[in-house]
């Protein structure tokens, strides 16, 4: 793989300069802390383009991809476009020689991200995904915890996300472009649990609940609605297990979201804070509540320049990332067939 004498010397581009969360500018302004040089944007849409010059003065615009790999020099493409287009942008990247970086999800099935990570060992190039939220600092604190042995072994992992109440109407409600309702924020949930277990999958087991909200008269996606609610059992060799819950459904949800029981106490991850129960015997368990540390997620474009300069040891991997995609894509799977399934990767 080609190696930069620095990191200013790798030209970043990104695919996609939405305007719901701002990310375009979020992952150039921090591609650049990290020392590599913002060069270009591509965007469907001409206004979002015109915001991306204002942001970045004098950056390249481009209104495809195909455009920028013909015209453009920048070696590392970040796509920030709506799920259902990662697989066919990365791929497109990496066949041009260029680093792939996805937003989260990596792809939706198993089989697309298999495609580029492939396709990224042809050129000698990396394909990663933008898993920030790696260094959250819940789970950071979390991860600490546990390998300071306070919470014992982990026997299971709850997630759960979401109430009771309509979805929006943007393409995040649209089972073709999302994936599905565990897409969004259960990648994250996910790829947070995978830091904790590390045995691998055996079976995964998926269940969904339809129709009620794109029942709606006024519900845009109808026959194409996310899930109004939808869940996955893990199941892994050791005998621990994740339950992941993502709900539109849910008028009484639980406590927190993401509770981790182990043999030794109990850990509760809330938006403010977390809470660590743990037992002292004779009944008493001792309460501990704690904010959260500062998250690193600078931490993320920085492995990336390190790696592509130094030779630093990548973090988030294409092989990391498939991980979680592949307990999504076979949870949905198993909803649609009613049964449980075996991993293909564990
Ligand atoms: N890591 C995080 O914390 C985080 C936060 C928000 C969003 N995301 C992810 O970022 C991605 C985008 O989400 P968003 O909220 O920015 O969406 P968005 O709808 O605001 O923006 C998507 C943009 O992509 C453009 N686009 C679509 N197809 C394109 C193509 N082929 N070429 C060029 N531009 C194209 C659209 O015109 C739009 O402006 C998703 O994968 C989402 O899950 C991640």
């Amino acid at each position: 793989m080609k190696t930069y004498s620095a990191p200013s010397a790798i030209k970043v581009a990104v695919v996609g300069y939405g305007g719901a969360f701002n990310m375009g500018r979020q992952h150039l302004n921090e591609m650049k802390a990290a020392g590599m040089t913002p060069t270009a944007v591509v965007e469907l849409d001409p206004k979002r383009l015109e915001v991306a010059l204002a942001d970045f003065p004098g950056i390249e615009t481009y209104g495809t991809v195909d455009e920028l790999l013909a015209k453009s020099a920048v070696d590392l493409v970040t796509v920030i476009t709506p799920h259902n287009t990662h697989a066919e942008l990365g791929l497109k990247i990496a066949a041009a020689g260029r680093h792939v970086v996805l937003e989260k999800p990596m792809a939706i099935t198993t089989e697309e991200c298999d495609a580029m990570i492939d396709a990224a060992k042809k050129q000698g190039v990396i394909v990663s995904t933008y898993h920030n939220r790696h260094w959250d600092g819940w789970i950071l604190r979390a991860v600490e915890l546990f390998k300071s042995g306070a919470l014992g072994d982990i026997v299971r992992i709850d997630l759960r996300m979401g109430g009771h109440g309509r979805p929006g109407d943007w393409w995040r409600s649209s089972r073709s472009i999302s994936g599905g309702i565990l897409y969004d924020w259960g990648v994250h949930l996910l790829e947070y649990s995978l830091q904790l277990i590390t045995s691998p999958v055996t079976e995964v087991s998926g269940y969904a609940w339809n129709g009620h909200w794109a029942a709606q008269p006024d519900f845009p996606w109808a026959k194409d609605a996310n899930e109004d609610e939808a869940q996955a059992t893990v199941r892994f060799a050791s005998g621990q297990r994740i339950n992941l819950t993502i709900t539109h459904l849910d008028a009484a949800s639980d406590k927190g979201f993401m509770k981790i029981v182990g043999t030794k106490a109990t850990h509760i991850i809330e938006w403010p804070g977390a809470e660590t129960h743990t037992p002292q015997g004779a009944g008493k368990t001792i309460i501990e509540r704690a904010p959260h540390p500062k998250g690193e997620g600078h931490k993320f474009y920085e492995n990336i320049a390190a790696h592509l300069t130094t030779g630093e040891a990548l973090v988030i991997t294409g092989e990391w990332a498939r991980r979680p995609i592949h307990i999504l894509d076979l949870a949905m799977r198993s909803a649609r067939e009613g049964k449980s399934l075996p991993v293909i990767y564990s």
